[in-house]
């Protein structure tokens, strides 16, 4: 579908889980689930109410979909499809609010300070971009 002229994306993250390949490092993995919500008033739909929502998993190629990169503290910009994230949940609703709910895993270098490790509390910086 060709791109709604200006949409705005809200995207909120919930981390589930933060481990260390080994202890001394800066690198951590995390796990998290990434939500996008957006609105397409091109989809609304009227079904009387049956649906509280519509689930368009096997669908996402027809809608318009925002490209959301992860840019990690200098380092090169991967388009999210890249690391396979899973994809939980694609539902629109009657309004034509979409809501896209995916999995994902990132490793990321972050900045502690080893002088008083472990008891640093090490940032770990990544941004979250789009070209859309
Ligand atoms: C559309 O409906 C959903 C689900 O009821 C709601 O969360 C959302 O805020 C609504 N969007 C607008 C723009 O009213």
């Amino acid at each position: 579908m060709r791109p709604a002229l200006k949409t705005i994306v809200n995207v909120s993250v919930l981390l589930l889980t933060l481990s260390s390949p080994d202890e001394s490092s800066v690198t951590y993995e995390i796990g998290f689930l990434m939500l996008q919500m957006w609105d397409d008033p091109r989809i609304e739909f009227r079904d009387g109410g049956r649906h509280k929502y519509l689930n368009a998993l096997m669908h996402a190629d027809m809608l318009w979909m925002p490209d959301t990169y992860f840019i990690k503290h200098g380092e090169f910009k991967y388009p999210l499809d890249r690391f396979d994230p899973v994809h939980i949940a694609l539902k629109i609703f009657p309004n034509g609010s979409v809501i896209y709910v995916t999995r994902r895993n990132m490793i990321l270098t972050c900045e502690g300070n080893l002088k008083i490790f472990p008891f640093d509390s090490p940032k770990c910086f990544f941004a979250i971009e789009s070209s859309k």
